[in-house]
Parts: C-alpha cells; sequence; structure tokens
C-alpha cells in the first residue's frame, strides 16, 4: 500500500528532523573540541552519527512503500555555550523535542490507518525512551561536575572510553 500524501510530508518532515537533530549534534562537538574536551566531542558525533541513521531509516521506509523522498535545508546549528552543563542540556532538550515529533507522527499514523508506518516508528518510539535516559545520565554527571575543569577532564576521559566509563554506548 502506498503511502498517503498526508504520511509522506511528514514522514519527509520527519527525515529532515533527524539531520536536523544530527547537524546540532554535530555543532555542539565543535564546541566541546573547542573546550579541549574531547571525550564529549566524541560522544556528541556518535550522537550525530546516529541521527543520521535514523534519517536513512525513515528514508528508506519511504521508498519502500513507493513514496518520494524531498529534502530540504537545515537550520544554522548552536555552537556556542555557556557551559559543558549547557551544551549537554541542549542535547537534552533537543532529544525531548524529538520525541514529541515522532509521538505526533505515531498518532497521525493512526488517523490515517497506515499500520505499517506505525510499526516502523515503534523502534523510534523505544529508541527515544533509550536516548532521553541517556542524555540525562550524562547531563546529571556534568552537573554533579559543578563546572570544576578538574572533575570535567575526568568525565571527559570516561566519555572518551565507553568500555570504563559506560555513557557512551549508544
Ligand atoms: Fe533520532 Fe535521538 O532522535
Amino acid at each position: 500500500m502506498a503511502l498517503t500524501e498526508k504520511i509522506q510530508a511528514a514522514l519527509n518532515a520527519q527525515v529532515n528532523n533527524e539531520l536536523d537533530a544530527s547537524y546540532a549534534y554535530l555543532a555542539v562537538a565543535t564546541y566541546f573540541d573547542n573546550e579541549g574536551l574531547p571525550g564529549f566531542a566524541e560522544w556528541f558525533r556518535g550522537h550525530a552519527q546516529e541521527e543520521h541513521e535514523h534519517a536513512m531509516k525513515i528514508y528508506n521506509h519511504i521508498y519502500q512503500r513507493d513514496g518520494k523522498v524531498a529534502l530540504e535545508g537545515i537550520k544554522k546549528p548552536k555552537s556556542d555555550f555557556a557551559s559543558a552543563e549547557e551544551a549537554v542540556l541542549a542535547g537534552y532538550e533537543h532529544e525531548q523535542v524529538v520525541t514529541g515529533q515522532i509521538h505526533a507522527l505515531f498518532e497521525l499514523c493512526a488517523e490515517e490507518k497506515d499500520y505499517g508506518t506505525q510499526n516502523m516508528l515503534n523502534w523510534f518510539l523505544a529508541e527515544q525512551v533509550e536516548e532521553e535516559d541517556l542524555f540525562r545520565r550524562v547531563l546529571d554527571l556534568g552537573r554533579a561536575t559543578d563546572n570544576n575543569s578538574w572533575f570535567l577532564m575526568q568525565l571527559d576521559e570516561q566519555l572518551e572510553r565507553p568500555s570504563e566509563g559506560g555513557e557512551s554506548e549508544a
């Protein structure tokens, strides 16, 4: 069954949203690289890559359902932050925005009776729970440093070595 126009437009918007998230996290990575915190930077680069993969999952679904992908422009991302905490908070808040987007898409699929797309979105619902949890945990760790540069550097090392720190697995 081909996609309805409404669903195709909404899925295309979400491809754009995921690419927007990818670019936003890459910009946060540049902030951390500029601050000399390569562990945080790597963590955010990893997430930028994941968001690109999310965009491609939806991209592939559109073509599997005989639709067409139409890419839009991506807005300039924020890369200046007052602190590491503010930068991680921006990522956490961005994840919450994406969760809202996925929920709206899920509801639209119910209205349009597009159960195939709704099933594809189940993966995203679970992913958002995982991502929000992960970002919140890193935010809590960042807050615990109280912006002390020594503690920040220790945390940075942990993020760079996931097997020891455990926070950069996703
Ligand atoms: Fe694709 Fe982290 O939202």
